[in-house]
């Protein structure tokens, strides 16, 4: 197939470092966006690389300046602005021209556009985009769904721009149609719950230890240097340290505690949850956002629900606490490959697990020395197919799980909340005992409702002595 001329709708923020990216790996790319001013902005300030962006008026114009076959890629919001997009997109192309949506759509969608798109005679990828506006300009890491023919024909300008982990570029076909949009949604949701637990770490030192920020930034930084090792940690450390330049408090003081979100990590949690799995570290992430948002009951109930006197205060160590994100970041992963693995057999999408996690090792958010042997344990020999059995967690998960469960306890009998955290550990828990108490539900349920239940001597299905 002739390589096809590059063209990419939404020069936002992302939108712009990924045609530099593009620009910078050699390829011409023609651009628009609904403000043609960001776009003029662009240009003006690509220096060398400005020849090779050429700007369109509107949509019509970008598809009549590039040349057959077209790569239009799409980095507009989610959701109304995508379809309205396409649906413009659609009757300007030709056969052979490919639609590359390459924002946090939901897989759903996806499945459904690629349907669409198809059925017009045009090819799509939904190509999951992880870096923010960084690692859109110097190397994202891309998890890309759609036919195995029409990933080929991008192989090479998406390895070109792709972040590199020792040479290994960090995007993958993945499967059909939605398989990429699915897997960054699982990705956002692991984001989600380590932002959590990290915060929740601060949390402890802030609001246990009486620490100010910029004291908790070099615990952060000196984590980073360990287990811990994590472009998230990094910017921890960083933004900890930051000053307000308008008052020079710590920066994080000046902020309101109210956390915005997007969807991702909420589909994570209803995706996991329609599938029958627990998603619970990532839904105390979402939860957590939630109620931030809640600020004026918050600041009501403080006074009315404390209770008089102070709440114990079990003090925790910090390795105890770096233990316990140790734990709580293994857990989060595992929770999120149980979700691939289960979407995986749903969809019927054979998901390589080794490879998502190699090419989450450079370029994305969640980036983490934790991911390589992440990779390792999903080429070896997975007890289960579950990555918390593998010799290698399975170590890490004893020598660390203790400082997790001091710290959990410490923060409960404080009355500070830190429910990612405790999610983590209960998960863990759970998954470790062998005789769980959900023969009492089923009790229950046969009780009132005659559901039946299996008994641990017989086979078949079996009623209580109950009335
Ligand atoms: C990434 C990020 C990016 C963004 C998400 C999460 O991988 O580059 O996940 O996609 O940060 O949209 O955003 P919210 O926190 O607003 O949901």
């Amino acid at each position: 197939m002739a390589q096809a001329s590059m063209g990419l709708i939404g020069v936002g923020t992302m939108g712009s470092a990924l045609a530099l990216n593009i620009a910078e790996n050699g390829y011409d790319i023609t651009l628009w966006n609904l403000d043609v001013s960001t776009v003029d902005a662009l240009v003006n300030s690509a220096g060398d690389l400005a020849p090779k962006l050429h700007k369109a008026a509107d949509i019509a114009d970008l598809v009549a300046k590039m040349s057959a076959p077209r790569a239009i890629i799409l980095l507009v919001p989610a959701g109304k602005p995508v379809e309205m997009t396409i649906d413009t997109l659609i009757p300007l192309l030709e056969p052979g021209d490919t639609i590359i949506d390459g924002g946090n759509s939901d897989f759903r969608e996806t499945i459904r556009r690629t349907e669409k798109v198809e059925a017009a005679g045009l090819a799509y990828l939904g190509v999951g985009v992880s870096g923010g506006s960084e690692g859109a300009r110097h190397g994202p890491s891309m998890m890309a769904g759609g036919t195995a023919e029409t990933y080929a024909a991008f192989a090479p300008v998406l390895e070109a721009i792709a972040a590199k982990f020792e040479g290994d570029p960090c995007v993958a076909h993945l499967g059909p149609d939605g398989a990429g949009h699915f897997v960054k949604t699982v990705h956002n949701g692991i984001e989600y719950a380590d932002m959590q637990m990290i915060a929740e770490a601060y949390g402890v030192m802030r609001d246990m230890q009486g620490r100010a920020a910029s004291d908790i930034a070099p615990v952060f930084k000196r984590w980073n240097d360990g287990p811990l090792d994590s472009y998230m940690i990094g910017v921890t450390a960083k933004v900890l340290a930051a000053k307000d330049p308008k008052t020079g408090a710590d920066m994080v003081d000046m902020i309101v505690d109210k956390a915005g979100q997007k969807g991702t990590g909420r589909w994570t949690v209803i995706e996991a949850i329609r599938m029958g799995q627990s998603a619970s570290i990532i839904e105390a992430a979402v939860g957590a956002r939630v109620l931030s948002s809640e600020k004026t009951t918050r600041d009501v109930a403080q006074p009315l629900l404390s209770p008089a006197g102070e709440d114990p205060v079990v003090q925790v160590s910090e390795s105890d606490l770096e233990a316990a994100l140790v734990t709580g970041r293994v857990l989060a992963y595992a929770q999120g490959f149980r979700i691939l693995l289960a979407a995986s057999d749903e969809f019927g999408w054979a998901l390589d697990y080794a490879r998502i996690a190699e090419i989450w090792r450079a370029g994305c958010i969640i980036r983490s020395s934790m991911l390589d042997d992440i990779a390792s344990a999903f080429r070896g020999d997975l007890p289960q197919g579950r990555l918390i059995l593998s010799d290698h967690f399975r170590a890490v998960l004893m020598d660390n799980v203790g400082g997790l469960r001091r710290v959990v306890s410490a923060a409960a009998l404080a009355g500070v909340p830190v429910p990612a955290l405790s999610a983590a550990l209960s998960w863990f828990d759970t998954i470790r005992k062998a005789r769980g108490f959900t023969d009492l539900t089923q009790a229950q349920r046969d009780y009132f409702g005659a559901h039946s239940f299996l008994r641990t001597d017989e086979d078949g299905h079996h009623h209580g002595p109950w009335r």
